[in-house]
C-alpha cells in the first residue's frame, strides 16, 4: 500500500491519552485530568436548544452561522473589550474554539511557515500547525513571568517565517494571565514585524480575584491583525455543544467561511439557538461558576502548602495549576508515572505541553471539594513516603 500523509505520521497521539490507558486498568483512581467544566450546561440554554428542535430549526444553517447569533457575540464582545466587530463580516461560529483555531490557522499559513508558541502551552496547537504543514516554533515561558511571552524572548524567536504569535490567557495548562503592560508590548512586536496574533481567549471569562484578561485586539494597530478565538464551552460548561467563534478582520474570517463550508458546512442548527441563549440571558450562572472555580482554586493552593518537597504555581484564571516536581529528581513524567503507580492519583506531566513544562505536571481543580482534598492527600503522602 501507498504510504499515509506526511502529516498522519507527524501527529502524534496526545501523551495525556497514555496516561488514561494507564489508568483504567486501576481501582479507586483520583483523576485530576479533566480539562472541562464539571457541571451541567445552565437549564435556559439547554430549554432554548429543545425550543428550536421543537419549532423545526433541522436544516443547515449559513457558514457563517445564524446571524442572531454572531450579533449576540459581537454585542458580547463589545461589552466585555469595548471594541466593535460587523455581525456579518467579521465574526464566524465554528465547531467550538477548536475548529475556530484550525480554520484561522489554515487561512493564514502555508506550507513551512511558523507560528510563535508559548511553551508550555495546550497541546492541540502545536499538532494544528502539522495539519496545515505549518512549523510551530517554540518560545519557552516560565513561571516568573506567569508563563507568558518576554516581549525580548518572543522577538528573539522571530525569522523570516514567522507569520504569527498565539496569546492565550488565561492559558491552559498554567492560569497564567499576560499582564496589560506586557500585552502592549507584545503588540508593539506585532505591529513593528507585521505579525498575525491569534488571541485564544476561550478561559478569558474565568478570571479571578476580580481581574480582567486584556484582549491584544482592543490596542492600536491590533484590530486588524488579531483573530480572535472563542467559546462556549468553559464559559457555560458547554464542552459537548459545540459551538465557539472567532471574530477578526473581513479578509481571514470570510475565508474562514469560504473553507467552513468545505468542512463542516455549519455547527449544529440547535446548539446554536442555545448558544444565543447563553450570551443574551443573565450571566448570574458564569458568576456561578467562576467563584466556584475561585474557591477551590483557594482549597487545592492551600491543600498544596502542606505537601513538602513541591510547588504550586498560583493560578490567576482557568482551572488549572502547573506544580513544579523538580525538586523531587524526577521529571513531571517520572513523577506522574511513579504516583499513579503508588498512590492511585493521576495528573497530567508537564512535558505533554512542551520541553519547558518537563519539570512539572498539570492538575485540573474542575472537580470536587471531595476529590481534591482526597487526591492531594494522596500526593502528600507519597511525598511524605518518599523524604522518610
Ligand atoms: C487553550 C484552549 N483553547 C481552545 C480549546 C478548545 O475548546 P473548545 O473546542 O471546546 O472550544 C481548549 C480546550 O481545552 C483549550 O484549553
Amino acid at each position: 500500500m501507498k504510504p499515509l500523509s506526511t502529516a498522519t505520521i507527524e501527529v502524534t497521539n496526545s501523551p495525556i491519552r497514555e496516561m488514561f490507558n494507564l489508568a483504567l486498568v486501576m481501582d479507586d483512581v483520583v483523576s485530576f485530568t479533566v480539562g472541562e467544566p464539571d457541571f451541567l450546561t445552565p437549564s435556559h440554554v439547554v430549554d432554548a436548544a429543545v425550543k428550536a428542535l421543537q419549532n423545526g430549526e433541522h436544516r443547515y444553517t449559513p457558514n457563517a452561522g445564524i446571524l442572531p447569533l454572531r450579533q449576540a457575540i459581537c454585542k458580547n464582545y463589545e461589552k466585555n473589550q469595548g471594541v466593535a466587530y460587523d455581525p456579518e463580516k467579521e465574526v464566524i461560529v465554528t465547531a467550538g474554539g477548536m475548529e475556530a483555531l484550525f480554520l484561522a490557522m489554515r487561512v493564514l499559513l502555508d506550507p513551512g511557515d511558523e507560528i510563535l508558541l508559548p511553551d508550555p502551552c495546550w497541546t492541540n496547537y502545536s499538532r494544528q500547525l502539522l495539519l496545515c504543514n505549518a512549523k510551530p516554533a517554540f518560545v519557552p515561558v516560565s513561571a516568573e513571568n506567569d508563563f507568558q511571552f518576554t516581549p525580548e524572548a518572543l522577538e528573539a524567536a522571530i525569522t523570516p517565517k514567522t507569520k504569527a504569535f498565539l496569546i492565550n490567557s488565561p492559558a491552559n495548562p498554567t492560569g497564567g494571565i499576560a499582564a496589560e503592560e506586557q500585552i502592549k508590548k507584545l503588540a508593539e512586536i506585532a505591529i513593528k514585524h507585521d505579525l498575525y496574533v491569534i488571541s485564544d481567549e476561550v478561559y478569558s471569562q474565568l478570571v479571578f480575584d476580580g481581574g480582567k484578561a486584556t484582549s491584544i485586539a482592543t490596542l492600536p494597530g491590533m484590530r486588524e491583525r488579531t483573530i480572535i478565538i472563542h467559546s462556549f464551552s468553559k464559559t457555560y460548561a458547554m464542552t459537548g455543544w459545540r459551538v465557539g467563534y472567532a471574530i477578526g478582520p473581513n479578509e481571514v474570517i470570510r475565508n474562514m467561511i469560504k473553507f467552513q463550508e468545505n468542512v463542516a458546512a455549519c455547527v449544529n442548527s440547535a446548539a446554536q439557538f442555545g448558544a444565543i441563549a447563553a450570551l443574551e440571558s443573565g450571566q448570574e450562572c458564569v458568576s456561578m461558576m467562576r467563584e466556584s472555580y475561585e474557591r477551590r482554586r483557594a482549597l487545592i493552593t492551600s491543600e498544596f502548602e502542606t505537601v513538602p518537597g513541591l510547588k504550586c504555581h498560583y493560578p490567576k484564571g482557568a482551572f488549572y495549576a502547573m506544580i513544579d516536581v523538580s525538586a523531587t529528581g524526577m521529571t513531571g513524567k517520572e513523577f506522574a508515572l511513579d504516583l499513579l503507580d503508588k498512590n492511585h492519583v493521576i495528573v497530567v506531566p508537564g512535558n505533554a505541553f512542551g520541553e519547558a513544562g518537563k519539570n512539572y505536571v498539570r492538575i485540573s481543580f474542575a472537580t470536587s471539594d471531595e476529590n481534591i482534598v482526597k487526591g492531594v492527600g494522596r500526593i502528600r503522602d507519597y511525598m511524605i513516603a518518599r523524604q522518610g
